[in-house]
């Protein structure tokens, strides 16, 4: 059996960031939206049910990433969605020693790793969701149990798993829908080097520490109201991310590519998530490819997307 899922990429349309709490991760305020740049995950379980094709422990045999962002994704029980086909297996058996069908991944690439828009998370849902479906007949595993295990393989697991648009709380994985009104266009600026986001949590906290940095900013209404509107430049006024600062006190650089998306039309820009990506607004799509097309030319190492938002969660196909 061979099924198919697309995973979405997303941007922060306000990203509030409070203390790190005593477990080490930040309470938060966030507003995700599903981005139109997607990656294709497939599942194959091995065919036939003989003794060799089906196995008691862990089922994933082989995980390949393909693409244009296939660089630097681990091939192996590192990666999200290797995680989450065995966490998908292990509720099903629960108590049972139960032979399930052994599986092979292969991950095609369209969202940039390391980037801040959840492409590993994306991932990891996509192959939650199709090892539910592939263990089907062993097992059933409900939606409430999928986003369970969703928000322990990481805090952008669940948003991308339902997709849209939604506030976040809690460390991101606690979800409220949210309503948005038209579609949003965007020029979606990657880069070469990655950054972690580990660190720029860790940057947020020293910044603070030493008086340098912004307060938390948990009120999202401003950016709930701009979205029921569905006008762009209502929208562009209210964009935020606490982690701005610190992102750029780690990647000087991105505030080049910030200045050379605004002077080239965007209606704003902002770091997405814990970045490198950045990601600007624009009235129109071809303003929106006048940003890329400027962005590249003055930025070395930098590739553009030009998309739309919302998008949805999973989708098999
Ligand atoms: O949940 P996830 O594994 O994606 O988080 C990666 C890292 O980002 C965490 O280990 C933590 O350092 C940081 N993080 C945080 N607060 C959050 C989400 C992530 O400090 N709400």
């Amino acid at each position: 059996m061979l099924i198919r899922a697309r995973a979405h990429a997303k941007v922060n349309l306000h990203l509030g960031v409070e203390a790190a709490r005593p477990d080490g991760f930040h309470e938060l305020a966030t507003v995700f939206q599903s981005l139109n740049i997607s990656d294709v995950v497939s599942l194959e379980t091995l065919e036939d049910s003989t003794p060799a094709a089906m196995t008691t422990g862990p089922v994933v045999q082989e995980l390949r990433a393909s693409g244009t962002y296939a660089a630097g994704v681990p091939e192996n029980d590192k990666n999200l969605a290797w995680r989450a086909v065995e966490a998908v297996a292990d509720a099903v058996r629960g108590e049972r020693e139960l032979a399930l069908p052994k599986v092979r991944l292969q991950l095609e690439k369209g969202i940039p790793a390391a980037g801040g828009m959840a492409g590993g998370s994306a991932d990891a849902a996509a192959a939650l969701r199709l090892a539910a479906h592939a263990f089907a007949d062993f097992g059933a595993v409900s939606e409430e149990e999928l986003l369970t295990l969703a928000a322990r393989l990481g805090s952008d697991v669940p948003f991308t798993l339902i997709g849209g648009t939604a506030l976040g709380t809690g460390r991101g994985e606690k979800l409220a829908p949210m309503l948005s009104r038209g579609t949003y266009t965007w020029a979606i600026i990657t880069n070469a080097e990655g950054l972690s986001t580990p660190a720029v949590f860790a940057k947020i906290d020293e910044l603070r520490a030493a008086g340098k940095g912004s307060h938390p900013t948990m009120d999202t209404s401003a950016v709930a109201q701009a979205l029921m509107s569905g006008r762009p430049e209502a929208l562009a006024k209210v964009l935020r991310n606490d982690l701005q600062a610190a992102t750029l006190s780690l990647r000087p650089d991105l505030r080049k590519i910030l200045d050379t998306g605004m002077a080239a039309g965007a209606l704003t820009g902002i770091v997405s998530g814990s970045g490198p990506t950045c990601a600007f607004l624009c009235e129109d799509e071809e303003t929106a490819g006048e940003v890329v097309a400027q962005v590249m030319f003055d930025n070395k190492g930098t590739r553009g997307i030009v998309t739309t938002s919302p998008a949805p969660g999973i989708e098999v196909i």
